[in-house]
């Protein structure tokens, strides 16, 4: 049996509860980017299996190493560079955006710092550890969206020029404010900063009346709490992660599946229920 006939009544059932909402939210990590071509941060091969969170996970982790052994960051740098930038969307993407049009999902909330969401077309989408290609100003908190691609293709010719990968010369390429000439920096969150929109994302875990739980390993927090959140308040759960993680105790219906695989076969199911 394949692997689509091995889970079929969970694609089901999944569909047929999908089928009812009118509040859907969505809560996003990294897996959902996997098949796109960007690595995950825990499984073999992904940044945090190559370097440790508290080497680069923290500003002053980061500028720490980036002063002391900054060579054992360049090819970590390059390498998501290049993911990033030749990052296509799959079709678990555009399985999200279906569900949107189709009136049963109002909200993702997503710990990808990808952009791909919005690039696939979801509307309402709340980027809780921020954007990658979005610049926050330092000094006045300005910030400035950046395309992904060109971005990207910037940065990896400046990197190319650099006389060496130390902290200075990477400072030097920081862009300047257009508000007050001050440095920028990628509007992401770092461990021990504060997550972007809290309130929202926390309103909208409360008023789904399904939550998907996709491709994350759920060991992040505040993050981790939307779930729960969404559970305490009566949401049903639907599970797409190709291994167990923390939420299997509050979910309805756990499809052990790839999400650009799992999620286009239930929308298939919900547009056939419909004929
Ligand atoms: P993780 O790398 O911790 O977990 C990724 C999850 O995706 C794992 O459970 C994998 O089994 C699953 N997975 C892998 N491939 C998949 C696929 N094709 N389809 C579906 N699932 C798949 O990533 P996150 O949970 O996103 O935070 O990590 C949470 C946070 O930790 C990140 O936002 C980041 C990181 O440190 C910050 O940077 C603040």
């Amino acid at each position: 049996m394949d692997i689509m006939g091995k889970w079929d009544r969970e694609i089901r059932e999944a569909a047929f509860i999908l089928s009812k909402a009118a509040k859907a939210s969505a809560f996003c990590g990294a897996g959902v980017s996997a098949e796109s071509g960007i690595a995950t941060f825990r499984d073999p091969g992904g940044i945090w299996d190559r370097v440790s969170p508290d080497e680069v996970g923290t500003a002053s982790g980061l500028i720490r190493t980036l002063e002391q052994k900054a060579d054992i960051l360049k090819p970590v740098f390059i390498d998501m560079i290049d993911s990033f930038e030749q990052a296509e969307l799959n079709p678990g993407h555009k399985a999200l955006v279906d569900l949107e049009k189709m009136g049963i999902m109002k909200t993702i909330i997503t710990q990808n710092v990808d952009d791909l969401h919005s690039e696939a077309g979801s509307e309402n989408v709340i980027e809780v550890h921020g954007s990658l290609f979005r610049m926050v100003c330092l000094s006045c908190g300005s910030r400035k969206k950046f395309e992904r691609k060109p971005f990207l293709m910037e940065l990896r010719e400046k990197l190319n020029f650099l006389e060496s990968f130390s902290l200075e010369n990477l400072v030097s390429l920081a862009p300047e404010c257009p508000e007050c000439n001050s440095m920028m920096r990628p509007d992401v969150v770092m461990f021990g900063e504060a997550v972007q929109h809290l309130p929202q994302a926390f309103n909208a875990s409360k008023e789904s009346d399904v939550m998907l739980i996709l491709g994350t390993s759920g060991v992040v927090y505040p993050a981790a709490y939307f779930p729960v959140e969404a559970r305490k308040a009566g949401a049903e759960i639907i599970l797409i992660n190709p291994t167990e993680n923390p939420f299997s105790d509050i979910t309805d219906v756990y499809i052990p599946m790839k999400f650009g695989d799992a999620l286009p076969a239930v929308v298939d199911r919900i547009k056939e229920m419909a004929v």
